[in-house]
């Protein structure tokens, strides 16, 4: 297949494209809990080139449907959330979070009509602060939800935060498993003479260009770029692509690194940023020191939003955007402040990948031996999406969920003559499960 024929299939995700249909067998997280009230205004919820709403009963149920009613299409965002279900403000009918219509009073004698009627509504689950959705064709036969060890958590020993982006999802995601960037994007201007050897920087700026091994794993893909520090130890970094659109960077101690980001759809040239942390993993400090004292200006982890909206692309927004150049402080670049005259970490990945267009052009690129993470994820994906279209080979994932929780991003320490398989293995024996009794369970 050419480049420009794998590009469409890997980033299209409306409904009977490849990916679209891929991404479909998996539970998709969507909103936070928080975002939906009981008996509250219904929520525009664009989704994978869908335009969906979704709202919450009076029991506290969560309904996830198309927006345009059943009858004549008028959107069901006007709607009124009655007791037990929401109303279209047109003619009077009313659907249950299942999608059952459930009153139809405009119709004489519209008992028969009203029980053969259901809107367009799709399975929802609701787990520790996370509203996931099935859109999957066949929706009595949801797969189990994916043991992503974070997401296992209780939600009060969770961070999330969701970040929309404007620009095509797998840009987005290839963001997080690319390791060469950090030592510029993120720490070009950041010296080792100045940072203690401990330091969490010190690894990636005494060596620019690490090399690494990549493998396919049973949740995706992984990484380990490696570093020989100058004690002997070998320092690894390990990331993760799981399917079909989450990430796990290698940016904490593994031990506790218990998090994941997931980079979901919401059309072809758009998506939500989803990042879900443990607590405990956040509790270290990220940014860099120089003469004792931490750099700060381009080094933080805070997000600066908007006030959302109700608009179908109103949730989660930054207020630095391409009409703004991102609020690029040049000075600030120039001057060596920081490499990129952006604020913040998160801003940083934000800014450049939006920067690449909506659709990255794959035809234009140059992949090189820097890039061979990104290049066997796309060929992951690919083929695992082809091979789901062709034969209907199931998904990775979908059938064995417990997959997931063998996959951990962080970085560790070994000796030079061990591999990086056998590191990774030995490490995991030995790391913090705050998940063992949601798992037990
Ligand atoms: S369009 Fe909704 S009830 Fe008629
Ligand atoms: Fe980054």
């Amino acid at each position: 297949m050419s480049i420009e024929e794998d590009s469409i299939n890997l980033t299209r995700v409306g409904p009977g494209t490849v990916m679209g249909e891929f991404m479909r067998q998996y539970w998709i997280p969507c909103a936070m809990s928080s975002e939906l009230e009981v008996d509250g205004d219904p929520m525009r919820l664009p989704l994978m080139g869908e335009k969906l709403l979704a709202f919450r009963d009076s029991s506290g149920k969560v309904g996830i449907m198309d927006h345009r009613c059943p009858h004549r299409c008028a959107s069901l965002f006007l709607g009124r959330n009655e007791e037990g279900g929401l109303r279209c403000v047109y003619h009077g009918w009313k659907f249950d979070a299942e999608g059952k219509c459930i009153d139809m009073p405009s119709v004489p004698d519209g008992e028969n009509v009203r029980q053969k009627i259901h809107s367009k509504a799709y399975k929802v689950h609701e787990r520790n602060g996370l509203i996931w959705v099935y859109m999957g064709k066949d929706q009595d036969n949801p797969p189990p939800l994916p043991d992503i060890e974070v997401t296992l958590l209780p939600e009060e020993e969770l961070s999330i935060h969701f970040v929309y982006r404007d620009c095509n999802w797998l840009q987005a995601l290839e963001g997080d498993i690319d390791t060469a960037h950090f030592g510029f994007l993120h720490a070009g201007t950041v010296n080792a003479e100045d940072l203690p050897e401990d330091h969490i920087y010190y690894p990636t700026v005494i060596d620019r260009a690490p090399k690494y091994e990549v493998n396919d794993t049973p949740w995706g893909t992984s990484y380990g770029a490696y570093r020989k520090l100058p004690n002997g130890e070998m320092y690894w970094r390990t990331a993760n692509f799981m399917f079909p659109f989450w990430t796990q960077n290698p940016a904490g101690i593994f031990e506790k690194a218990v998090h994941a980001r997931a980079w979901v759809p919401i059309d072809d040239e758009r998506m939500m940023f989803i990042n879900v942390y443990w607590k405990e993993a956040l509790k270290r400090e990220a940014r860099p020191k120089k003469n004792g004292e931490f750099l700060d200006e381009g080094y933080r982890l805070t997000n600066n939003y908007v006030p959302n909206t109700t608009d179908w692309y109103g949730r989660w927004r930054l207020r630095e955007v391409e009409s703004n150049d991102w609020m690029i402080d040049r000075d600030a670049q120039r001057s060596g402040v920081n490499y990129t005259g952006m604020e913040n970490i998160h801003l940083q990945d934000h800014a450049i990948t939006e920067s690449m267009g909506a659709i990255t052009d794959h035809a234009f690129e140059h992949l090189t031996q820097a890039d061979l993470m990104i290049a066997r994820t796309r060929r992951r994906i690919l083929r695992a999406a082809l091979a789901y279209r062709d034969n209907g080979t199931p998904p990775p994932g979908t059938e064995d969920p417990e997959v997931f929780l063998q996959s951990r991003g962080g970085f560790f320490t070994a000796d030079v003559e061990k591999s990086w398989q056998d590191a990774y293995d030995e490490n995991m024996k030995t790391v913090l499960r705050p998940a063992a009794k949601a798992l037990a369970d």
